[in-house]
């Protein structure tokens, strides 16, 4: 699962004005927001190649959701530039144009929001058949495919109440993989699960790395970020401290800040399995 070799230097400062650069997938320049007057980005930079596997880890508070919530225009920053696939998502502005950069963008969340009263399988067809005009054929048979990929052939006809937690998140990672996502934010998705079901859901994220999906991970599970990540982004206070390989952000950390939350969070793994920082 480690893909640290894949990692290339994609960081060495394309122009904002040619996102489709050295084929980045996803260019975010000089990114700023505040609530009510208080910042809470200031001047994020961040660029995730087609194919690669970032991970970004902070302290709470540190605006990790935020930038996510800005990639897919769930948050609106006052300043600075976002751009996918060399769409400005900040130009979007209409509902159909809205509706269109969430079909390139899956957002998996710490809750799942599953439908409850829609079977397993309803709730992986009802928006490539609402939304991408699948026939319910054909939707059906992609559905049973994503969920053999997160080993849930068995579940199609349960419903949502009756699954594990663990269950019910990779039903939420198959229902973001039935659109075809080129790109998929994952916010926290183990930090409502129980430890045991944890792993099953973090290996399945693993395997879609390994398969070259693009993705960005808010996770405090250091180790996982570690062995899955080409690229790492440490937060504090709406600034990214540092970013680099998984490797050298991890086993040789540049800044104070990053060594000391690095630190705690191994100090913590001393006591607790899985490793995680707070
Ligand atoms: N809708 C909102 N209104 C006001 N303040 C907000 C809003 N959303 C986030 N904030 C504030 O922005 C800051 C960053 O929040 P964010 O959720 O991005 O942090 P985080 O790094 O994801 O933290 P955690 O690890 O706890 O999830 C916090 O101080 C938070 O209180
Ligand atoms: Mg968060």
């Amino acid at each position: 699962m480690n893909r640290i070799a894949l990692a290339s230097s994609t960081f060495d400062e394309p122009p904002v004005s040619e996102p489709r650069t050295r084929d980045a997938l996803l260019s975010i320049r000089d990114l700023h927001l505040a609530y009510d007057g208080a910042p809470v980005l200031n001047g994020i930079d961040l660029t995730v190649a087609r194919g690669q596997a970032v991970s970004i880890i902070g302290p709470s508070g540190s605006g990790k959701s935020t930038i996510l919530r800005c990639i897919n225009g769930l948050a609106t920053p006052h300043r600075g530039s976002i751009h996918i696939d060399g769409i400005d998502v900040r130009a979007q502005q209409s509902d159909a144009e809205r509706i269109a950069l969430r079909k390139r963008v899956g957002f998996v969340f710490q809750q799942y929001y599953l439908f409850p009263h829609l079977s397993v399988l309803d709730n992986l067809t009802i928006a490539p058949r609402r939304v991408l005009g699948k026939s319910r054929a054909e939707a059906e048979h992609d559905a049973h495919a994503l969920l053999a990929k997160v080993r849930l052939a068995d579940k199609a006809h349960a419903y949502p109440g009756a699954l594990s937690g663990g269950q019910q998140q990779r039903v939420a990672i198959a229902r973001t993989l039935a659109m075809r996502p080129d790109l998929i934010l994952f916010d926290e998705v183990t930090s409502a699960l129980d430890p045991e079901t944890v792993g099953e859901v973090l290996n399945v994220i693993g395997e879609l790395a390994d398969e070259g999906q693009t993705c960005v991970l808010v996770t405090h599970e250091m180790r996982f970020a570690a062995d899955i990540s080409d690229e790492v982004f440490f937060t504090e206070r709406g600034v990214i401290v540092e970013h680099g390989p998984a490797a050298q952000l991890f086993g040789h950390p540049r800044n104070e800040r990053t060594r000391l939350f690095l630190q705690r969070a191994r100090g913590d793994d001393r006591n607790h399995l899985p490793l995680r920082a707070v």
